[in-house]
């Protein structure tokens, strides 16, 4: 009769590898397939902007994106989402250059305590980013499964009606389309510099032949 298996080989068993995208770059979890996914973004990978409210699904903390849609990343096993894009609030901005839903919540209010407040940015991004309109009405439905107990929820569909307003506002032109706009300006006075020189150079050249 085959031999119990001990508690360090049963453990060996419970352990899988398992590839990530988090925010855009490649990550590999080594680790029980059922752990849950707000302790690996948290605990494996030092992404602690993600919060734990209520652990049960209730208040919408730990809201994350996978593959865009927002999920309460503390009832999705890990296993759950292998090769699928995770983001979190750390794929926004950065302390020092907040991007603009992040500037409406900090400058209008939309964030007190903060424990809601990366989970209400993750869905109002799901919303922007999808087309989401700007109708109070609206927001508040999206945000409902976002508890906040600070803020009385105005300030916080303010932000977000004021994010997406600005987002389509006409003439409004993304960060990266405004470089390389500056760029093809400066290549352009750079370029009418060089010609002019070229022929300055040119007519003192024919002025001396003349002489
Ligand atoms: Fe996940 Fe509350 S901590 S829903
Ligand atoms: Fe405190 Fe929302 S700001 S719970």
């Amino acid at each position: 009769m085959a031999a119990p298996a001990s508690r360090a080989s049963r453990a060996k068993r419970n352990q899988v590898s398992l590839d990530l995208v988090v925010n855009r770059k490649r990550r590999t979890f080594s680790g029980p397939p059922f752990r849950r996914l707000i302790d690996v973004l948290r605990e494996d990978f030092g992404l602690t902007g993600t919060k734990e409210g209520c652990g049960e699904g209730e208040c919408g903390a730990c809201t994350v994106l996978v593959d865009g849609e927002p999920v309460n990343s503390c009832l999705i096993p890990v296993c759950q989402v292998e090769g699928q894009s995770i983001r979190t609030v750390e794929s926004l901005g950065r302390p020092d250059a907040l991007n603009t839903l992040q500037e409406k919540f900090l400058h209008g209010g939309g964030a007190q305590c903060g424990i809601c407040t990366p989970g209400m940015l993750m869905t109002a991004t799901a919303w922007i980013e999808g087309g989401g309109s700007s109708d109070p009405a609206e927001i508040r439905r999206v945000l409902a499964g976002n508890l906040c107990r600070c803020t009385g929820y105005q300030h916080i569909v303010d932000a977000v009606a004021s994010a997406v307003r600005e987002r389509r506002a006409p003439g409004r032109t993304k960060p990266a389309a405004r470089k390389a706009a500056k760029a093809a300006k400066a290549a352009k006075t750079t370029k009418t510099t060089a010609t002019a020189a070229r022929l300055k150079k040119a007519a003192a050249a024919t002025k001396r032949r003349r002489a």
